[in-house]
């Protein structure tokens, strides 16, 4: 598969992690961008923070990369964790970033879109933006973990929104845990 992995300066430095480490970029071609404010969060969330090699990093202020055009065939995007600022950016198609060109592109392609938003409580702007995103075909996977899994580390409580994402992309997750059917 062709990727990108975005992503933003809401709280959740540890799912964009976790992401990172669970596809082989050896078996898919990864591209990341980070926000601004993603570098200043992973600063602040996680101890050590280093990208996977064979995975490319880009700058969030170029044009010249191939997933902000419909003529480079890509098959998914996820930004992990999202800002409300930038969900909202996105739902306002404002496109002045590569990373918001980039969900841009995607959703005029019909192409998959995972935004993984973190913040709580909502106000209406919030969900407003939800709305529309989700009529425009994006998919809206909120950093909510679970617990019925038992989860006892930070990671495996992380691993169960990364899961799912790993789920809306298609991309297999041995160790993850199913319902009624892990044991
Ligand atoms: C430590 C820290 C945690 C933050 N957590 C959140 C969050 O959970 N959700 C959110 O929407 N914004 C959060 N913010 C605010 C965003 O970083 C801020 O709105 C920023 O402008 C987002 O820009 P970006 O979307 O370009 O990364 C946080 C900021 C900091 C410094």
């Amino acid at each position: 598969m062709k990727l990108v992995i975005a992503a933003t300066g809401a709280s959740g430095a540890l799912y964009f992690q976790r992401l990172l480490a669970k596809i082989d970029p050896r078996e898919h071609e990864v591209h990341v961008v980070l926000s601004a404010y993603a570098k200043q969060v992973i600063q602040e969330e996680l101890d050590a923070f280093t990208l996977p090699e064979g995975v490319h990093l880009h700058s969030d202020k170029t044009m010249n990369v191939p997933f902000v055009s419909g003529s480079a065939r890509f098959d998914a995007m996820v930004v992990v964790p999202c800002s409300m600022g930038t969900l909202g950016r996105i739902a306002a198609g404002t496109s002045d970033s590569t990373l918001l060109r980039a969900a841009d592109v995607f959703l005029k392609e019909r192409r998959k879109l995972v935004l993984v938003p973190r913040e709580t409580p909502w106000n209406l702007i919030h969900a407003r933006n939800v709305v529309t995103l989700t009529e425009a075909g994006a998919v809206i996977l909120p950093a909510s973990p679970s617990f019925y899994s038992r989860p006892k580390t930070l990671e495996e409580l992380a691993d169960t929104v990364v899961s799912r994402i790993l789920d809306q992309l298609g991309l297999p997750d041995p160790g993850a845990y199913r319902w009624a059917e892990t044991p």
